[in-house]
């Protein structure tokens, strides 16, 4: 799976790793919260030195696309090389820098295994009060409720930062759409054939979240 990172050598024998498959979901979910507090602090601000971990997730993405034709991001159509993630991550990091994005990653057992960010939409103009949120777990990792944490995460750390979070989602993505639903984004509209892959087309709906 993945990529030819050096990293990617440390996989499948940890203990967390096992729970996150094995263990009911409260009970991870209550690891996982355990470890924010703890020595393996689980969500997190990115790091300088996820880059690694980030891009072999993003590359799993493309292998979640080969088995699931309606799977909900959207894709660049020639897969990008590493020169152009490593352009991507340098980006997101100054943009961090500059108090124009924030991104918080979930780590297991030392990997980062999903990511959530929101961006200004234009910073310097009448629209940088807002920003657009995106986000994706590792597959393995779906469904345990690190999306709900990860998500609660980045927004409390949008406060101060941003007035409204909006984010767009394909309308067959079902889970993302309950996810936003409970954590109280609303819905403001739908863009029909807003995603083209391929000769098919995928309605989006548009969503927004008023921070405090
Ligand atoms: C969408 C995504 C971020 C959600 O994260 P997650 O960790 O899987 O979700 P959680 O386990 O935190 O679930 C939180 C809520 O989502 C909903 N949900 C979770 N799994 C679901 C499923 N299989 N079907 C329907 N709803 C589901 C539920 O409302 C759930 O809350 P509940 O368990 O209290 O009912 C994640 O599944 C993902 O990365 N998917 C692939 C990429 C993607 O679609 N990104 C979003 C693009 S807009």
């Amino acid at each position: 799976m993945g990529t030819d990172f050096p990293y990617s050598s440390k996989k499948d024998s940890s203990l967390l790793k096992w729970t996150g498959r094995h263990l009911p979901r409260n009970v991870f979910v209550f690891l996982l919260m355990e470890g924010r507090r703890g020595e393996g602090e689980m969500i997190r601000e990115l790091r300088w030195n996820d880059f690694n971990d980030l891009a072999d997730d993003y590359y799993s993405y493309f292998e979640d696309l080969e088995e699931d034709p309606e799977f909900g991001l959207v894709f660049p159509f020639k897969r990008p090389g590493i020169d152009e993630e490593a352009e991507w991550f340098s980006s997101l990091y100054s943009q961090i820098l500059n108090g124009n994005a924030v991104a918080s990653v979930a780590e297991v057992d030392g990997k980062v295994v999903g990511m959530c960010d929101v961006h200004r939409i234009r910073p310097g103009t009448e629209l940088q009060h807002t920003g657009l949120l995106g986000i994706a777990i590792r597959k393995e990792f779906r469904g345990k409720g690190i999306g709900e944490q990860l998500m609660r995460e980045t927004l409390g750390r949008c406060r101060g930062k941003f007035e409204i979070i909006i984010l767009d989602v394909f309308v067959t993505n079902k889970r993302a759409i309950s996810l936003y639903r409970k954590i109280g984004f609303r819905e403001f509209g739908i863009l029909p054939r807003s995603v083209k892959r391929g000769d098919r087309y995928f309605d989006e709906m548009k969503m927004y979240y008023p921070l405090d």
